[in-house]
């Protein structure tokens, strides 16, 4: 009996990494950005994502939400975070377009974050979110990333100098 279980085990042990191993070298690991998600892979990472961003999340914005930080977080936005996010009424960049993850519309829609903590979203933009295409802010001054904050918790509630900012089109190419 015990030699059996011992044998179960050990074919578990070699048989679980290598069925891994030829899963990926056969080719069904497709990394195309049109690749069905693989199982787990969005619980995984959001569950990664959260533990990543910990305590931070509780850090509160320390600039005044006044038009003029909103102004320059419109600025902002439109010079390095547009391109993939997105701006209001007008439609998705080929970057956009054509990322996996989808970078979400940022300005717009259902995947706005207005309801995330402020210490999450300046974590996100301070971090950058690994395997997902979305970069690390850290050589923008820290003034500049809670501005940026602040642009995105009152996305819904802009006052009209920075929505129209916002409303200029990109030049990119389409
Ligand atoms: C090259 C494309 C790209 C650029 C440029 C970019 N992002 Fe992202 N961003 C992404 C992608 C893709 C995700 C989705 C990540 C995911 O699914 O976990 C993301 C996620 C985010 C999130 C999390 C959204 C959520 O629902 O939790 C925030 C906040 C964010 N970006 C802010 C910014 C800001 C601010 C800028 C500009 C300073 C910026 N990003 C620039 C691609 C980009």
């Amino acid at each position: 009996m015990k030699v059996l279980v011992l044998g179960v085990l050990v074919g578990l042990l070699v048989l679980f990494p290598l069925s891994v191993y030829l899963y990926v070298r056969l080719g069904f690991l497709s990394l195309a950005t049109t690749a069905r998600p693989l199982p787990l892979e969005e619980f995984l990472a959001k569950t990664a994502l959260h533990a990543s961003i910990g305590s931070a999340a509780d850090r509160k914005n320390p600039l005044a939400p006044t038009e003029e930080n909103l102004l320059a977080g419109a600025k902002e936005y439109r010079d390095y975070c547009a391109v993939c996010h997105g701006l209001p009424g007008q439609p998705k960049t080929p970057f956009a377009a054509g990322m996996f993850p989808p970078a979400p519309q940022l300005l717009e829609g259902p995947s706005m974050v207005t309801d995330d903590l402020d210490g999450a979203t300046f974590w996100k933009i301070s971090n950058g979110i690994r395997l997902s295409g979305m970069p690390r802010f850290d050589t923008m001054p820290e003034s500049a990333r809670w501005q940026l904050t602040m642009l995105l918790k009152n996305a819904d509630k802009l006052p009209l100098p920075a929505q129209a900012i916002l409303r200029q089109p990109l030049a990119m190419p389409r």
